[in-house]
């Protein structure tokens, strides 16, 4: 099977997922990235059965609308029960690399609310050790120099992003995204939580200490659930 076969594999039983584990006329979050495609995607064809969709980016809430499913604001409600998202790398704990979309600080919000977070990847994204993906870092501009010398104390190769026309990549928000080559990652939690401590610091695409409750693994035998 193709990686994108596996990618829509997973979506599809991401959106079993919600038609079984949520009731009915909630409201469901949504992450970002071409493997949540084919969860929203999926999710259309049952687009009565819920209220709506938080969204965690642009490319995301467009989608969504483009298939004719709310996009609510976080500030109208108060509880969610389930965030489906992908990974760029997801360990044995549900500790994750996400931000290889740029959209990271939008889902760390997301799946700060929800109860569930259910984290869909295709095998090659699953690891015994974080860090082999670059880690993404968003980061205020002005801030941008001193946070490359900082993450490069810690052993390191950060990168400014670029966008496809070699500009600096901008995030929904307005920032800038530094991805951190070749960083050894032991204490997945513990690291968080001192990049996210560093003034002008937006966030870190380590989801350690808010991971995935539930992992939905597509390999050539199918889909895993991994609790
Ligand atoms: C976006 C993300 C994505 O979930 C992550 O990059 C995986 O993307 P894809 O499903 O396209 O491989 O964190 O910010």
């Amino acid at each position: 099977m193709t990686q994108d076969e596996l990618k829509h594999l997973v979506g599809r039983a991401a959106a079993n997922y919600v038609l079984s584990n949520v009731a009915q006329g909630a409201v469901v979050g949504v992450g970002t990235g071409s493997t949540v495609n084919f969860f929203i995607d999926e999710l259309a064809a049952m687009k009565d059965r819920f209220r709506g969709a938080i969204s965690s980016s642009i490319a995301s809430t467009e989608r969504l609308k483009k298939h004719g499913i709310s996009v609510l604001e976080l500030d109208e409600i108060e509880t969610l029960p389930v965030y489906v998202d992908g990974a760029d790398e997801i360990d044995h704990s549900g500790h994750m690399i996400k931000g290889g979309g740029g959209a990271l600080t939008r889902e760390k919000i997301v799946a700060m609310v929800a109860q569930t977070f259910v984290c869909i990847v295709d095998e090659s994204k699953r690891v015994d050790r974080l860090g082999k993906f670059p880690l993404p870092v968003e980061v205020i501009p002005m801030a941008r120099a001193a946070l490359m010398r900082r993450l490069a104390a810690l052993g390191g190769e950060p990168v400014v992003r670029l966008a496809k026309d070699q500009s600096v990549f901008v995030t929904d928000n307005g920032n800038t995204i530094i991805d951190v080559h070749g960083l050894r990652i032991d204490d997945p939690e513990a690291l968080e939580a001192e990049i996210n401590g560093w003034p002008g610091i937006v966030t870190v695409g380590l989801f350690a200490q808010r991971g995935a409750n539930i992992c939905l693994l597509g390999s050539a035998k199918g889909v895993e659930r991994i609790d």
